[in-house]
């Protein structure tokens, strides 16, 4: 068994299992991204595996030695009951995997040949809806638990001077198997209540007891016991006032009939149930949002630090860098607002600025640092840095978006740049931005060798290479950007000098 652990494995781990072993690599790389991967070169080491593991999915083709893929997925099935079992078969051994998916041992299977990235397309959506199912399956039975009534028969307290009244309530719990006690001093009830815990109070009101008193109590000790008042002689005032001290419900006669009472009790305390689980699942839901908020906040910020520190990398290697890329990354960013861009998408043309020339970290400093013209071999070497910077990005999972960017920010409309020689909107609009403002940037500031060129001037340069080099669009963005004051400002020339 080998064990490859993915850079930012966003969905749990996988068990691939394949005797072909030429397959089984191309099976480890096409999951790494997505899950920290196990791999196993025949059924019965699959099964090992498993015993040691708690996959999200699990892939195994059908045909291995000693044990097929069937075998292990109906192992699965018992031991990782919440796992996608997914199962690789030739044309062959249709029969058997359509008999395994009526037997409900795995979700799907997949016939050989096999497309790695179509593969692992449809494994992320299984798992996804996997999880999902089960999800439901958990939220189903946190409803069930809130909809079930306990088995245990509820406990009341009783509190009632009035014997009349009294004799009601003892008749309803009679009938619904609950367990009563009857106290007809408030004094003790007090007591009872400060020292035990009871499903239900009811109070049948009377002089001699303090029905205020109770209800407070039992509020202030015990927010999960249902709160009941039997009021004979009931005013507008009185119930009003028990209602809002907190209690679940005021019931008034007729008493004449202790089925009806007990059916009314019974609602009372079932309602103050259902409150009580849906308070707790809603504070529950609200912790888990804060707990992920937090966690999202944490991963941003993580982000945010790769970033800087790339940045500022390639910035100690090469002086001409330092500052060019905050520039350029804030004039797409308005060049980007300019054409009307979502805000997500204008974070990627941030990003991708950011990181645009990331790829020089891997070209020689001979070159890169070179201060003079390059020569062919040298341009050639430099122009690497297209490619490397998105071979650096591609595998990360927050820099997958804007790797393209990286890739293709010295492509030109007319096919005539790098690395890959795309023509016209086959370049990503955010790589055409960049584009522009990588050289406006670096016709406006300052090298080695010349000083800045004034901001007009390197408008007129623009306008010469529009339409056949750069887009038309994105240049009338800058343009207008400049009509409207808000260029200068980001340029190392603030007065826009020269
Ligand atoms: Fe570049």
């Amino acid at each position: 068994m080998s064990t490859t652990a993915a850079p930012s494995p966003v969905l749990g781990e996988i068990l691939v299992a394949d005797d072909d072993t030429a397959f089984l690599d191309i099976l480890v790389k096409t999951f790494k991204r997505d899950f920290i991967v196990h791999a196993a070169s025949d059924g019965k080491r699959a099964l090992e595996v498993l015993d040691k593991m708690d996959p999200v999915a699990i892939l195994v083709d059908e045909m291995m030695p000693h044990t097929t893929g069937t075998q292990v997925l109906a192992y699965a099935k018992n031991l990782r009951p919440n796992a996608a079992r997914l199962l690789m078969t030739a044309s062959t051994d249709f029969d058997r995997a359509v008999h395994a998916i009526n037997q409900g041992e795995i979700h799907r299977f997949f016939a050989k040949p096999l497309r790695p990235m179509e593969l692992r397309q449809s494994v992320v959506d299984m798992v996804q809806k996997v999880r999902a199912e089960a999800l439901l399956r958990v939220e189903l039975e946190t409803l069930k638990q809130i909809r079930a009534p306990s088995n245990q028969a509820p406990s009341v307290l009783m509190v009632c001077a009035n014997g009349d009244l009294c004799g009601v309530a003892v008749e309803a719990c009679q009938l619904r198997g609950w367990k009563a006690q009857v106290e007809r001093s408030d004094a003790v009830a007090k007591t009872l209540l400060a020292n035990r815990s009871f499903d239900m109070l009811v109070i049948g009101r009377g002089d001699e007891i303090d029905a205020r008193g109770l209800v407070s109590l039992a509020r202030s000790v015990d927010e999960s016991m249902a709160v009941v008042v039997l009021d004979g002689m009931p005013t507008v005032a009185n119930m009003q006032e028990a209602l809002a001290l907190g209690c679940d419900d005021v019931l008034t006669p007729p008493f004449g009939h202790s089925e009806v009472v007990a059916t009314r009790l019974e609602r009372a305390l079932h309602n103050h149930v259902v409150m009580r689980d849906m308070h707790r699942v809603t504070g529950e839901l609200l912790t888990a949002n804060r707990t992920l908020a937090l966690q999202r906040r944490k991963h941003e910020e993580q982000q945010v630090k790769v970033l800087n520190t790339m940045v500022r990398a390639l910035e100690a290697r090469d002086a001409y860098t330092a500052g060019h890329t905050d520039r350029v990354a804030a004039i797409s960013v308005r060049v980007a607002g300019v054409l009307g861009l979502s805000p997500e998408r204008v974070e990627h043309v941030r990003v991708g600025a950011l990181l645009h020339d990331i790829g020089k970290i891997g070209v020689r400093d001979s070159v890169l640092l070179k201060p003079g013209r390059l020569d062919a071999e040298e341009f050639a070497v430099i122009k690497t840095h297209a490619t490397l910077g998105d071979s650096f990005l591609r595998d990360v999972d927050q820099f997958q978006c804007v790797a393209p960017i990286v890739r293709f920010h010295h492509e030109r409309l007319d096919g005539s740049g790098y690395p890959d020689g795309l023509r016209g909107q086959d370049i990503p609009l955010e790589a055409r931005i960049v584009a522009v403002a990588d050289i406006m940037d670096a016709i406006t500031s300052t090298r080695p060798y010349r000083s800045a060129t004034h901001v007009d001037t390197a408008f007129e340069a623009l306008a010469r290479i529009e339409g056949t080099a750069l887009d038309v669009n994105v240049c009338e963005a800058l343009r207008s950007l400049h009509r409207a004051g808000r260029l200068v400002d980001l340029l190392q020339q603030p007065d826009g000098a020269g």
